[in-house]
């Protein structure tokens, strides 16, 4: 809900991925934990999708399926408002007045389309730009108008999306450089780094969905059960000493189990006498009956008539109501209208 006295927080959520236990980690529980304090919004970036996904059945999907896991998760709709970047059209037009104050030369530097720029040139490609679409090009841009539509404070991201944010703050004062102070400065904060450390996946590395070693959010029993069977260890016997802090099981039972159950297995994996196998049992045990209820309301969500639709328009007029008045502000700043 709005409240006046607070400031506001706000982040977006490109639906391209079904979540995995990195996300909730990283991004979900943090976020949930930050809204605590803030007047939160939170919405899926679906136009942001379009920039890659090529399927309109898949973005719908995607769509549903991440608001629906933020909500299983924890997300209160009567407390945060989540909304659809599509249901909030005055982001758009804001999009074109903030591009008619940025630099060309700021976009030409940011990293999504660098590493776009590099990959070419690893490939041999003559054509940089290749397989670069404008869409991809202005994503800052667009990202920069989420943002300040929405007269926001604080921006919690990942610390890859961090440069973005960085970019609204400066298209901000641009703007206002140019028309006067009509839009909010951002800044951003990186939850994840007060709350913990990146998750590992099945094979130890970071768990991504780039790399396909995660454990979906919404894995159903016998699937959750057969991924955690699958974590990559050493071959360290049983009776042996181990070092806990070196294994992704002990790393997420960590992230998941209480400190007491989480000092006792430290414990007895320094002492040995527990082995990888055992600690995989203790690890499921502690996972399976936190992402049971996520999965059950989730699965409600999802299914055809919920009220996820009615979830999702309600936080599109609260959401419009806020970017009415910004564009009103803008617009008249800058003459138009
Ligand atoms: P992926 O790497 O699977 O593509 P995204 O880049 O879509 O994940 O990440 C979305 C959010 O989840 C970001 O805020 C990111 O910091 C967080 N996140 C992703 N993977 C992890 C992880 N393994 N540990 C902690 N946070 C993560
Ligand atoms: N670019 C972000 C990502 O890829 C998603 C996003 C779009 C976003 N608009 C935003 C995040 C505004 C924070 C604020 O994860």
């Amino acid at each position: 809900m709005t409240d006046s006295t607070r400031k506001t927080s706000l982040t977006g959520i490109k639906p391209t991925g079904d979540p995995h236990l990195g996300n909730l980690i990283g991004a979900i529980r943090p976020g949930l934990r930050l809204a605590e304090s803030y007047d939160a919004l939170y919405f899926i970036a679906d136009y942001h999708a379009l920039t890659t996904i090529r399927d309109a059945a898949e973005i719908r999907n995607y769509t549903r399926s991440v608001a629906s896991a933020w909500i299983a998760a924890g997300l209160d709709p009567e407390r945060i408002t989540i909304y659809r970047q599509s249901d909030v059209p005055e982001t758009f037009e804001l999009a074109w007045v903030l591009s008619c104050v940025t630099a060309k030369g700021l976009m030409n530097r940011a990293h999504a389309y660098k590493a776009a720029r590099d990959r070419n040139l690893e490939a041999g490609d003559a054509d940089l730009d290749a397989g670069v679409n404008m869409g991809l090009f202005n994503y800052p841009v667009l990202m920069a108008a989420d943002i300040l539509i929405m007269d926001t404070d604080v921006v919690p991201v990942g610390r890859d999306q961090a440069q973005h944010v960085e970019y609204a703050a400066d298209i901000a004062g641009s703007f206002n450089h140019a028309f006067g102070e009509t839009v909010r400065v951002p800044s951003s904060v990186i939850p994840s780094e007060e709350t913990g450390r990146t998750l590992p996946g099945i094979d130890g590395r970071k768990m991504s969905k780039s790399y396909g070693n995660t454990i979906p959010l919404l894995a159903p029993e016998k699937q959750l059960k057969k991924l955690v069977r699958r974590i990559a260890t050493d071959s360290t016997a049983v009776e042996e000493p181990k070092d806990p802090d070196s294994s992704a099981v002990f790393q997420l039972l960590e992230q998941f189990a209480s400190p007491e159950v989480t000092a006792d297995a430290r414990k007895r994996l320094e002492a040995g006498g527990t082995g990888w196998g055992d600690l995989k049992n203790e690890l499921f045990e502690v996972l399976n009956p936190q992402l049971e209820p996520i999965r059950e309301r989730y699965a409600e969500l999802m299914a055809p008539g919920s009220d996820l639709d009615e979830i999702l328009a309600a936080g599109a007029v609260q959401a419009r109501a806020r970017a009415h008045t910004v564009l009103t502000r803008v617009r008249e700043a800058t003459g138009i209208g």
